[in-house]
């Protein structure tokens, strides 16, 4: 058997692999060739240590991986993952122009559409191709003197380490980072996105006028890029996926948590609220008409977006209909109810399953690293210099 030369242990887990075997032939009702591809599968792992997924495994995979994340809370839809096989792109220019490709298909002009783009699966080496980003489209953020940050604060580590590799960053609030890949041969590498391919949102109030004048924006593709591919024992740790938006996420999360963009001061001061003690419910009320402007917003621009209470009660219905498949819904309560108004929403009333199943997406702390912009040099170093700026 071959073994990774670095620790040792084969590329794919046969049990895992036998697993999900067994589990796509009973799904897709393929009984019939059940005994014929675990007898291949076991076969290859035994003579190469790995397997290689058919489109169709590759395909149910993904979606059943979404299906089993048990932090989002938009899974009715799970079967409509469009899946892109781009198991044989490894240079680093054709993975960023499909990254290009993924986000003009997911964004159709703002009717967005769940995509997945899936590069070659790790092999005894370990990962191929690597995305550093957190997400294809986020913005920058860089140190400054007295704010503390322009931009987004959580884009610090990431836009220090972009800078490093040469982008020029403009220095505004609402800049798009440019991709940074990574792959053996290549080693790591800067890829700009076309602005063209990202979609941005200018956000307005329905009857605020002055908030247009807040200069927020927000981009209309959350396409999450640095989680690991786990299916059937092997990992695939370049698999870029987005859905869309939930109002909340960019009006509760990304705009008005403080260590974000932190809107909510000017918008209470804006609106005239007695902004002196949190007693007054100050912070309550100007995020709800944040939340508002969002979703005003999206929907003037013809953008999907999706609100807290049609979202919830649509995973309640997922949640029925898995139960009616005779399968239960793992999920994390802390991650379902959403971060407003949360006893407002059925998702808060209920308990649920607490398994963590596979296939699934999984973020690891290298990972985490790599989109802080902290993998490359000594984390010390890092900040010093990030605070430098
Ligand atoms: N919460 C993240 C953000 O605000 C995006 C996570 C994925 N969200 C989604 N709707 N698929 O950017």
């Amino acid at each position: 058997m071959t073994v990774d030369q670095v620790n040792g242990r084969p590329v794919a887990d046969p049990h895992e692999a036998e697993h999900f075997v067994r589990q796509f032939h009973r799904e897709t009702g393929r009984t019939d060739s059940l005994g014929a591809r675990l007898s291949a599968v076991r076969r290859e792992i035994a003579e190469t240590g790995g397997y290689v997924h058919t489109p169709e495994e590759l395909a149910f995979g993904a979606r059943v991986a979404w299906r089993n994340s048990a932090r989002c809370i938009g899974r009715l839809y799970w079967r409509s993952l469009v899946v892109r096989d781009r198991r044989h792109v490894t240079r680093l220019d054709e993975v960023a122009a499909e990254c290009g490709e993924h986000l003009r298909l997911a964004t159709r002009g703002g009717q967005i559409r769940p995509v997945i783009t899936i590069f070659g699966q790790d092999d005894a080496h370990g990962p191929r191709t690597l995305i550093w980003n957190e997400q294809l489209i986020r913005y920058a953020g860089y140190p400054s003197v007295g704010k503390g940050c322009t931009g987004d604060p959580r884009s610090l580590g990431i836009t220090w380490l972009a800078m490093r590799l040469g982008w020029r960053g403009r220095g505004g609030r609402f800049d798009v980072l440019p991709l940074i890949l990574q792959s053996r041969d290549e080693g790591v590498r800067l890829h700009e996105l076309d602005p063209g391919d990202v979609l941005e949102v200018p956000l307005a109030h329905p009857e605020l006028d002055w908030f247009g004048e807040l200069g927020l924006r927000w981009y209309a593709v959350p396409a999450i890029s640095h989680m690991r591919l786990r299916i059937g024992g092997l990992s695939y740790s370049a698999a870029p996926f987005n859905g869309w938006y939930m109002g909340t996420e960019i009006g509760v999360r990304d705009l008005c948590d403080t260590d974000r963009y932190d809107a909510l001061p000017e918008v209470g001061r804006r609106l005239g609220l007695d902004t002196s003690s949190d007693r007054t419910l100050w912070r309550d009320r100007a995020l709800v008409e944040v939340n508002r402007a969002v979703l005003h917003s999206f929907d003037r621009a013809g953008v999907s977006i999706t609100d807290h209470h049609t979202e919830s009660e649509r995973f309640l219905k997922h949640v029925a209909r898995e139960e009616a498949a005779g399968r239960s819904c793992p999920a994390d309560w802390s991650w379902i109810v959403p971060p407003m108004s949360g006893a407002l929403t059925p998702v808060f009333h209920r308990a649920y399953d607490e398994t963590r199943p596979r296939p699934d997406f999984h973020l690891d702390a290298e990972a985490r690293r790599r989109a802080q912009g902290i993998g490359v040099l000594p984390d010390c170093l890092c900040a010093a210099e990030a605070l430098e700026g």
